[in-house]
């Protein structure tokens, strides 16, 4: 029984003794200036503003001797100067085993309608990320259930990758495909700024009830405010670390980081920077990092964070500021192609530009080979492609062509399979695919 009462105790013991009162002093630009806070509040406080018509959540987002600058979760339509500010402290998150399965909000509240029990353990939204030197290297290649990735990108338990993709182009889809096959203990899904109606039919429809099953999914969709649109990202990873602390292996997907950083971005000018790397704020490139960083290998004794963030590339500009900042903490991207959609091969994966950084080591020397003989086979069909189908390629000029022309069916075949028979029978097909 006394499990139970755990999880109340901890919230009544967290329930400050005494609470702080500040007032609205000036509403300007969707902020709120307050007085009377400056002494104890700290950056990324929650507070709670009392107006005539109801409570509005807000966060600090600037501090300042004479007065904090409030971001309101919701416009502060009502709001009047004099209003009571109530601090409410900072932001953290219980989370608790037996969220396995279950939908939330950034804020911990449950979305599927059942009732949820709150962990013991508050754990900070804003964690710092384990210290560099005490964290294991990268561990064993995981079997994906999809046959490019148990090749050409293997993944590898504590590695982080980016898909880099337009709208469209089957993002989500994909990630449903890793939650219900990749080799992990738990799955926490973080669906950032997606259109409401886009929740339900990936649970029920894109990742189903076997995805759901071992999944916590954390979701904010995009008509929800900036401050909870970010913390979807931050309350995703503190789950992730739950379960990463008790030795568990953890396959974090976060759908998208480029949502993330929009929802940044906005919180961050509401703040006062000024936005100017193509419009993003500067401590953009920060919070990104800093973000990812969390994921992981995990410290001796703790399981690992394998962690895929998708990004929004309009065209395929790589250059575009989330893509790149992204880039620079990843262990690998993987670019999506829009004409590889629109020809019907999902996923839509354009091997030529995507690159794991767990090769070579994560592969045998055979593997190695049989891999680098496929690349350079994709490589000679992707030169010659536009004269194979114009029918200005004879047959005999290029026996290296010869032979891409011909096993390019069956490859593009293989690029979309399933494989859940493991690593080795992907390697299998693989070579069967090149004979
Ligand atoms: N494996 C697949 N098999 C068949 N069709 C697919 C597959 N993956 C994606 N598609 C098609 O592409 C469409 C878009 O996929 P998805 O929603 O995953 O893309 P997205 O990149 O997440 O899009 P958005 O940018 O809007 O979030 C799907 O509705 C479906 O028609
Ligand atoms: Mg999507």
């Amino acid at each position: 029984m006394a499990g139970i009462f755990d999880g109340l105790c901890a919230e009544i013991a967290a329930i400050p003794v005494l609470t702080r009162i500040g007032r609205v002093q000036e509403l300007a630009r969707g902020t709120l200036r307050v007085a009377g806070l400056s002494a104890v509040a700290a950056l990324g406080d929650r507070v709670a503003v009392r107006t005539a018509v109801g409570v509005i959540g807000g966060e600090i987002v600037r501090l300042a001797r004479d007065g904090v600058t409030v971001l309101p979760d919701q416009s502060p339509e009502g709001a009047r100067i004099g209003d009571l500010v109530e601090m409410l402290g900072e932001t953290r998150i219980a989370p608790d085993d037996s969220w396995v399965g279950r939908i939330l909000d950034p804020y911990g509240q449950p979305l599927d309608g059942r009732p949820l029990f709150r962990g013991t353990q508050p754990r900070p939204l804003r964690a710092p990320a384990p210290a560099a030197a005490e964290r294991r290297r990268l561990g064993a290649r995981l079997a994906t259930g999809s046959a490019v990735f148990d090749t050409f990108l293997p993944l590898v338990r504590g590695q982080r990758i980016g898909l880099f993709a337009g709208s469209g182009v089957g993002k989500s889809t994909l990630l449903a495909r890793f939650a219900q096959h990749v080799e992990a203990d738990v799955v926490v899904i973080a669906l950032i700024g997606e259109r409401g109606r886009e929740l339900r039919e990936f649970t029920e429809r894109t990742l189903g009830p076997h995805g759901m099953a071992r999944s916590v999914i954390v979701t904010a969709t995009s008509d929800q405010s900036a401050l909870t649109r970010r913390r979807c990202a931050w309350t995703a990873m503190a789950v992730a670390e739950h379960f990463r602390d008790q030795g568990l292996h953890v396959l974090l997907l976060a759908d998208s980081i480029t949502r993330f950083a929009e929802a940044h971005r906005e919180v961050a000018l509401a703040a006062g920077e000024e936005g100017n790397l193509r419009g993003f704020p500067p401590s953009t490139s920060h919070t990104i990092m800093a973000l990812a960083e969390r994921a992981g290998p995990g410290p001796e004794g703790a399981g690992d964070i394998t962690a895929i963030f998708t990004v929004l590339v309009a065209g395929s500009d790589m250059e575009e500021p989330v893509a790149d900042i992204l880039r620079g903490v990843l262990d690998g991207h993987v670019v999506m192609d829009r004409r590889i959609a629109e020809r019907g091969r999902f996923p839509a994966v354009d091997v030529l530009r995507s690159v794991s950084r767990s090769l070579p080591e994560a592969a045998s020397d055979a593997e190695n080979n049989l891999l680098a003989d496929a690349r350079r086979l994709l490589g000679a069909y992707d030169r010659v492609e536009p004269m194979v189908q114009a029918g200005l390629y004879a047959t005999g000029s290029d026996p290296v062509v010869d032979r891409a022309i011909r096993v390019w069916p069956l490859l593009d075949r293989f690029l979309a399979e399933l494989s859940p028979e493991g690593i080795h029978n992907s390697f299998a097909r693989l070579a069967q695919s090149l004979e």
